[in-house]
């Protein structure tokens, strides 16, 4: 796992080794997020960095969510983060709305970012879409959040899928920005670290398309709280071509549904993709499938049943999410209050 040493091109700061990345519980968990992000968190504990994880709640509300459902969804989320292997003895994990720095350094770096830098946000461009002027003003502001999220802990590696790589380019800018505008050497540029096989896991059903839990269609998508059958019956319907598969992943290139399957199969084996390609090689996907619906289900079943059993106890999940979010307070409300100094506000203390 490479986890470069963040730091600007003249900067003389060595940055506290800091893992911080950030999962939207508004809605269940994909396979997309599973083998994109949460599947790689656990890999960090122990290694060098502190690990922060964080249930990213004041995200989720730039889109309308129920609020019951949204508690629930948070819950089970810290769920499948102690299921994936997130230790919280060992990482920090917690809701974003319960460590203020998030929303207050969301504020003072909203100061900092430009609107022609939001304006280029392909993310918000696609979820906006046509109805951009009906939309919050928080979903425009939203990559604010996102860099106040890592830089209230001066985070120097966070591990994501692809689709955040614009977010994390945009971190690092208002992270220069606001070192260059007040002549300090305060905040890392974070290094995004998208690893692996499955950066990019694409719908089932059309394979130029992102997996996405806001997909209508539930067939698009494997979600953490599938059972045996439901994952199985997915794949076997998943859509595909009628050719052969290839030795090597070079054959691919044209046929996206096939690539998504085979890049899927890779990472839930930790096997390289064109080493899934090399045992199939000529064989079509009647043997393949089956093959993948009992690797996806001998990789995910004993996660479910995990995740199961930590949401029979919601009252430890909080406890768990509070003491996580004492420990984040502890690292980024010193990070805050030094940024509100910089910036000419008179010290709390
Ligand atoms: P979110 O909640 O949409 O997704 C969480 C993580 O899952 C990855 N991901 C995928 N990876 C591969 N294939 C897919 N189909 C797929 N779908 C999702 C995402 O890349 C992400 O790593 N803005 C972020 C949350 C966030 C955050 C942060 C992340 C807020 N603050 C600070 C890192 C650091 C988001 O909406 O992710």
């Amino acid at each position: 796992m490479s986890l470069a040493p963040a730091s600007g091109p003249a900067s003389a700061t060595a940055f506290t080794p800091r893992v911080f990345s950030g999962i939207q519980p508004s809605g269940g968990l994909t396979l997309g997020n599973y083998l994109g992000a949460l599947k790689r968190f656990a890999g960090y504990q122990g290694g060098g960095a502190e690990t922060i994880y964080c249930l990213v709640d004041l995200h989720a509300l730039t889109v309308w969510q129920d609020p019951e459902r949204l508690r629930q969804q948070t819950r089970e989320a810290a769920a499948a983060f102690m299921a994936a292997g997130i230790d919280p003895a060992r990482s920090i994990l917690f809701n974003q709305s319960a460590v203020p720095a998030h929303a207050e350094l969301a504020w003072l770096l909203s100061c900092v970012a430009r609107v022609g830098w939001m304006d280029r946000m392909t993310q918000f461009k696609d979820k906006g879409g046509r109805d951009r002027e009906r939309v919050s003003l928080g979903l425009y502001a939203y990559p604010a959040l996102m860099a106040a999220d890592i830089l209230a802990y001066r985070a120097t590696a966070v591990p994501v899928g692809e689709d955040q790589k614009q977010h994390l380019e945009l971190t690092r800018d208002i992270a220069a920005k606001f070192n260059h505008d007040y002549g300090v050497d305060f905040f890392p540029l974070t290094e995004p670290v998208i690893e692996g096989a499955a950066t990019r896991v694409m719908s089932l059903r059309d394979g130029t398309k992102k997996m996405s839990k806001s997909d209508p269609s539930d067939a698009s998508r494997i979600n953490l709280s599938d059972d045996a059958d439901t994952i199985a019956q997915k794949i076997r319907k998943a859509r595909t071509d009628a050719e052969p598969l290839p030795g090597s992943m070079e054959g691919l290139k044209d046929r996206p549904e096939a690539r998504n399957l085979v890049n899927i199969f890779a990472a839930l084996t930790d096997e390289s993709p064109d080493a899934i390609c090399a045992r199939f090689e000529g064989q079509g996907f009647g043997a393949f499938k089956p093959a993948l619906a009992d690797a996806a289900v001998a990789h995910l079943a004993p996660i479910t049943g995990r995740m199961n059993d930590l949401m029979r106890d919601p009252a430890e999940l909080d406890r768990i999410l509070r003491d996580g979010a004492a420990r984040a307070d502890v690292i980024s409300a010193p990070i805050v209050e030094e940024t509100r100094r910089i910036m000419g506000m008179i010290p709390k203390r």
